[in-house]
């Protein structure tokens, strides 16, 4: 029976970069979920009878709000749900299914990158039907439906069985457990040269893939062990836990630093990577060589054309604004447009589905294409194997002749955890009360706070970072997180380019020291958040 259960608004309900995220604790109050999930519902029109796609990164509380979007889904009137065996689902295999089987649009339980566990983060976000996050025209109703909510709508059946594959229905609803995996690894095979991979790895390639105990541990033994031969024992933490093994599932130098070292350890494999909670992040390391974000994205993009599901060449590349420009160079060389969004994944949607940019990313370790509308972790690793077995050289090889080439565009981000929120707030108001003053300083020639307008819906977004511009792809950037659970998180993003091969050795803390030290003094760090150097360096 369906019923309608009276309930009463929380505040903060308000979708951040990527969707709702808050400790599993504020989640687990009575009616947290039910009034969010509800406010999606009430958000959107005309998905009556309509399929909607369910999975999850299977991080703690999973199991449990699968369940309820089950219940609730029937309740609205949905006529199909597809959920992932088990609940699972990554990010960008259920942004596959939501466009394969056109379906109204898809719920995505996960945290991303955060901690997982009773102690951690849950987070729920809503998914189009063009299998892209929500655009902020449907965030900010959700938020404002969440704000003045007095009742949900939901069927007291019992708990669907989720690990047998199949049909079931839950009142007038069909409930379908799907395979997570099977449809997603046909999409790799339609995009990469499966056989020229197998090959390498059949000639004594080596790999390691860390799936750091979150989703992407099935997909990768079924793509890596499995179609493509990989020795059994590439894939490490492979199965996805609860709580990730109480490790933070971020794969960057701090939370793969295992990974990180072995390649950098005399008996390194070929290749190294690793991807996040969701599944849509990735890291990327070469024996004896790291490959920031930012490059490897500049990278695949010239080299895409490798792979058979982009010999055709891209219509464009789309790059956050916090990201290096090596990007740029490649685009300018290849004679399209690069495209400078905002920061989080739901400002590539337009410009994929109106065929204006191919390939997206950002400097987080989020690469991917217009195969999807999020960005996709295994995806990124499949192209870089699909790269290295047709051109037969080392990454290391690969990365410094492209370099050469383009020069290289020096960078890092670092990233002051969990601050007083009023002191990262004032610390960034203080930088625009300066933006007419700090030009002709430090060799600083433009200052402004970052403003996007869609070149296809005409929408503008506002207040998207401070950007100190010293010229000649020289910057320092600031912002603040729209992903983090508790106070503040500043990055600030520091990145010089050049373009002398001679001088592409460093380190990049040490060939960007400089503006690391003015960054510091200029936005005056310490005096408002108390901290003297960052939490975290990549
Ligand atoms: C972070 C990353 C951003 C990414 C987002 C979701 O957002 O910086 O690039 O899209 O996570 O994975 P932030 O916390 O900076 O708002
Ligand atoms: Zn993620």
């Amino acid at each position: 029976m369906s019923k309608v259960v009276p309930t009463q608004a929380f505040d903060g309900q308000k979708p951040g970069t990527s969707g709702l995220r808050k400790k599993v604790k504020v989640f687990q109050q009575t009616h947290y979920a039910e009034n969010f999930i509800q406010s999606i519902f009430d958000s959107l029109d005309g998905f009556a009878g309509k399929t909607l796609v369910l999975g999850g990164d299977g991080r703690y509380y999973n199991p449990e709000v699968i369940q309820t979007a089950i219940r609730m889904a029937a309740a609205n009137g949905f006529g199909r749900v597809l959920v992932g065996r088990g609940g699972l689902l990554s990010t960008p295999a259920a942004s596959n299914v939501i466009r394969k089987y056109q379906a109204f649009g898809g719920i995505i339980l996960s945290a991303s990158h955060n901690q997982g566990g009773p102690e951690g983060d849950f987070g729920i976000k809503y998914n189009t039907g063009n299998g892209g996050p929500a655009p902020e025209r449907i965030t900010d109703a959700i938020f404002a439906h969440s704000q003045k909510i007095t009742t949900y709508r939901i069927t007291d059946t019992p708990d669907v069985d989720l690990n047998t594959l199949g049909k079931t229905s839950v009142e007038s609803m069909t409930v379908e457990v799907i395979d997570p995996v099977a449809d997603y690894a046909e999409l790799m095979q339609q995009l990469f040269d499966f056989d020229a991979i197998r090959a390498m790895f059949q000639s004594g390639f080596r790999m390691r893939f860390d799936a750091m105990h979150a989703i992407t541990g099935p997909y990768a033994h079924a793509i890596l062990e499995g179609l493509l031969g990989a020795p059994a024992g590439t894939v490490v933490n492979g199965t996805p836990l609860p709580d990730f093994g109480g490790h933070h599932p971020d794969p960057n130098l701090v939370h793969a630093k295992e990974l990180y070292d072995l390649m950098m350890s005399p008996d390194a494999p070929d290749f190294g990577a690793a991807s996040d909670g969701d599944g849509d992040r990735n890291l990327i390391i070469g024996r004896n060589i790291f490959v920031t974000p930012s490059d490897s994205l500049a990278l695949l993009a010239a080299n895409a054309h490798l792979a058979k599901g982009y010999a055709k060449g891209l219509a464009g590349i789309a790059r956050s604004m916090p990201t290096s420009a090596a990007a740029d160079r490649v685009a300018e060389r290849l004679g399209i447009k690069c495209f400078e969004t905002p920061t989080g994944w739901k400002f590539f949607g337009n410009l994929l589905d109106a065929n204006m940019a191919t390939i997206c990313g950002e400097e987080s370790a989020g690469t991917g294409s217009n195969h999807v509308r999020e960005k996709d972790g295994l995806w990124a690793v499949l192209l870089w194997l699909n790269i290295l077995a047709v051109r037969g050289e080392s990454m290391e090889a690969i990365v410094k002749a492209h370099w050469a080439s383009y020069g290289r565009n020096y960078y890092t981000r670092h990233d002051y955890e969990e601050v007083d929120a009023d002191g990262a707030k004032r610390l960034i108001q203080s930088l625009r009360d300066r933006f007419a003053t700090l030009p002709g300083t430090h060799g600083i020639v433009a200052a402004d706070d970052f403003s996007y307008l869609d070149p296809v819906d005409g929408s503008l977004t506002d207040s998207q970072g401070i950007r100190l511009m010293f010229g000649e792809g020289t910057r320092i950037v600031f912002r603040l997180s729209g992903t983090g659970t508790a106070g503040a998180t500043l990055r600030v993003y520091i990145e010089r380019y050049e373009a002398e091969p001679s001088r592409h050795g460093l380190d990049p803390q040490v060939a960007l020291a400089d503006l690391i030290t003015l960054a510091r003094n200029i936005a005056s760090i310490q005096a408002h958040t108390g901290r003297v150097s960052p939490d975290v360096i990549t």
